[in-house]
């Protein structure tokens, strides 16, 4: 599969184990998916680009590096939230758009409730974050979104994904890079993930 990034590093995966676990509580959950989140980031922003910075060490001057570009995060709401916080203590000069997305819990169809983005996001880095990956609908229909306001860069960065999710995305926005921190099975029937974690808001907010 292309365009695709596992991140299977063992502490993310070892963390992964404990946040999917139904034995952990909603402060063990927010705890470790804000910690995995963090954890991600440092791997999804490898290869963004640099530019020279010149500055002066106590001894002598010198042409140091920063990230080239501004950086916007974009939390698909509610789930997407969960995962702000740790993104940002990597990336905290990022400015944060929202979109508000949830799916009908018959026909799993996307309703897009609420955006605000930032106004200068199309010439930004941009991190769309949601934990969930399962029909593809709610990322497929954020991405569209991006794209209609002008962004021209952008990664999706989710926990788990689903197969069905990925190969819709992938027809829907083949040039946008997934990263996930495990590929599950499949879909039930109802549309969640197994094996998963549950309902990633719920577990989140305590609902
Ligand atoms: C969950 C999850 C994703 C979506 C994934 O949100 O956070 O946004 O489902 O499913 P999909 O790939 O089939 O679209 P949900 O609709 O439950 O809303 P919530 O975050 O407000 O709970
Ligand atoms: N959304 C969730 O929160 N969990 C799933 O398994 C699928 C969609």
């Amino acid at each position: 599969m292309q365009n695709i990034f596992l991140i299977d590093h063992p502490v993310v995966q070892t963390k992964l184990t404990e946040l999917r676990d139904y034995s952990a509580n909603h402060r063990q959950f927010r705890e470790l998916l804000d910690e995995i989140a963090m954890l991600m980031t440092y791997e999804v922003t490898r290869d963004w680009p640099v530019s020279p910075r010149p500055i002066r060490t106590p001894l002598e001057p010198m042409i140091g590096k920063q990230l080239a570009r501004q950086v916007t995060l974009v939390p698909i709401l509610r789930a997407g939230l969960g995962m702000a916080d740790g993104v940002m203590r990597i990336l905290p000069d990022a400015r944060m758009g929202h979109l508000g997305v949830r799916r009908n819990e018959e026909t799993l169809e996307p309703i897009a409730y609420y955006q605000k983005l930032p106004p200068d996001i199309a010439d930004t880095e941009v991190l769309l974050i949601d934990p969930m990956l399962a029909t593809g609908g709610s990322g497929s229909a954020a991405i569209s979104f991006l794209k209609k306001a002008g962004v021209k860069s952008m990664k999706f960065v989710c926990l788990v994904a689903a197969p069905e999710g990925i190969e819709a995305l992938h027809k829907d926005h083949p040039e946008v890079p997934i990263y996930t921190a495990a590929i599950d099975r499949q879909l039930n029937e109802k549309g969640y993930i197994l094996p998963g974690l549950g309902d990633a808001g719920d577990r989140i907010f305590g609902t």
